[in-house]
């Protein structure tokens, strides 16, 4: 008889012990052997809930259990998480997480410490919440080099965006309703800022390009700015603003990550996205464009990805599966924010287009001018630098920059 064990009783935690405790049997005829609820390691007693007898007090009652094989971490935060998932695997358990922060900051030690204990480090649903994309990436599409991956990682903020787009509701209200429906995270400033989705596009392409991205190394902008006016102004003019978190390989053999609230064009289909959902696109030389979407949040949904770590777990036995990649010095090869490049959303003070075509040339057509605001879109690619020169150039023309946008077609 294995047993597995449950770190956290939290939204996650809790939804993995009621989801086996629901499917078990199908789930034991999966795993090929039977499989048994150990623990549950939580600083809370649960007395009125049928599993509040599973709950110890201390890592090491798990530690010290042979038949525990597989651990679910479904606390959060760093510490005392890495310390605790660290032991498991010291110990050969193999560990499937929820928790992006972890695999973020923490994944090329956790990933050497499996291997060198012989047991598996799994994370599916650390980004995407029930989406399989770490394992279509690291198996299905191995035969690829990785050109970019683009999504939308993070379901609090596109839901908040899409209340703003469709209901005109205003963000604190949408973020209330957020957090009542379990979505944003304790602290729904990691949702809001965009570190949420910065901890996960650091997963995504240190799975994609073999070297483990930081979150300080990636530029990142939450959606706090966004102003209901530019969701409906991009919406009229084909557009929706996303907060999307995208890695790019560069012709210079160095990569950029970025995390932005987007202008989406509504031919690319991540302008479809919406409510708590995600969605991940691929582009690889082989596969050219795959597209992954679901339910990037909530408890069942990730319990569900945690649960399929761990039959993997137990069907594996000791044999290593694990994705892997290598420390590194993040200043040699991702590149700087200066260097992001693309068509750019505008919404100034001009009174009409002349100026804009002036300053900005290649405009398109479509404009909307309200409150004698002017709103265009400019084709032609622009970086930091350009950006800046044509903020100042409008100035000295009398005209303000009120929000920009850059745009993902
Ligand atoms: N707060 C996260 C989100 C939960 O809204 O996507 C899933 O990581």
């Amino acid at each position: 008889m294995e047993k597995f064990a449950v770190l956290g009783c939290g939204v996650v935690g809790s939804g993995v012990v009621e989801l086996f405790e629901k499917n078990k049997a199908l789930i034991e005829k999966r795993c090929g052997k039977s499989l048994e609820m150990g623990y549950i390691l939580d600083l809370r007693d649960f007395p009125d809930r049928p599993y509040g007898n599973k709950v110890v007090k201390s890592i090491d009652t798990i530690l010290a259990d042979n038949d525990v094989t597989v651990v679910a971490e479904c606390m959060g935060g760093v510490e005392p998480a890495f310390t605790f998932v660290k032991a498991c695997l010291e110990h050969g358990k193999s560990v499937s997480t929820s928790n992006k922060e972890l695999v973020a900051k923490k994944g090329d030690i956790l990933l050497k410490t499996a291997k060198e204990h012989n047991c598996n480090f799994f994370f599916e649903a650390s980004v995407g919440g029930a989406i399989p994309i770490i394992r279509p990436m690291h198996k299905c599409l191995a035969a690829n080099t990785f050109s970019a991956v683009a999504g939308i990682l993070n379901g609090t903020t596109n839901f908040i965006l899409n209340k703003m787009i469709c209901d005109s509701m205003d963000f604190e209200a949408a973020l209330k309703l957020a957090q009542e429906l379990g979505y944003a995270e304790k602290d729904p400033t990691a949702d809001v800022e965009g570190h949420d989705a910065c901890r996960k596009i650091c997963i995504l392409s240190s799975l994609a390009f073999g070297k483990h991205v930081y979150p300080e190394s990636v530029f990142t902008k939450g959606i706090r700015e966004v102003e209901l006016k530019d969701t409906k102004y991009c919406e009229q003019l084909g557009f929706a603003i996303k907060l999307i978190a995208q890695v790019k390989a560069l012709d210079n053999g160095k990569i950029l990550p970025t995390v932005m609230p987007m202008a989406v064009k509504n031919t690319n289909l991540l302008s479809q996205v919406n409510d708590v959902f995600n969605a991940v696109m691929t582009e690889t030389d082989g596969a050219d464009r795959s597209m992954f979407y679901g339910r990037g949040a909530g408890k069942f949904p990730t319990a569900s990805a945690v649960l399929g770590d761990m039959i993997e777990q137990v069907q594996l036995d000791g044999t290593i599966s694990a994705q892997t990649w290598e420390s590194a010095d993040n200043a040699d090869f991702i590149e700087d924010f200066a260097a992001f490049s693309a068509k750019r959303y505008f919404r100034t003070t001009a009174a009409d287009m002349a100026v804009l075509t002036e300053v900005f040339g290649d405009v398109e057509e479509r404009t909307i001018s309200d409150d004698e605001e002017t709103v265009c879109i400019v084709n032609a690619e622009m970086n930091a630098a350009q950006v800046d020169a044509a903020v100042k150039a409008l100035a000295q023309k009398g005209v303000q920059v009120l929000a920009q946008y850059p745009v993902l077609v």
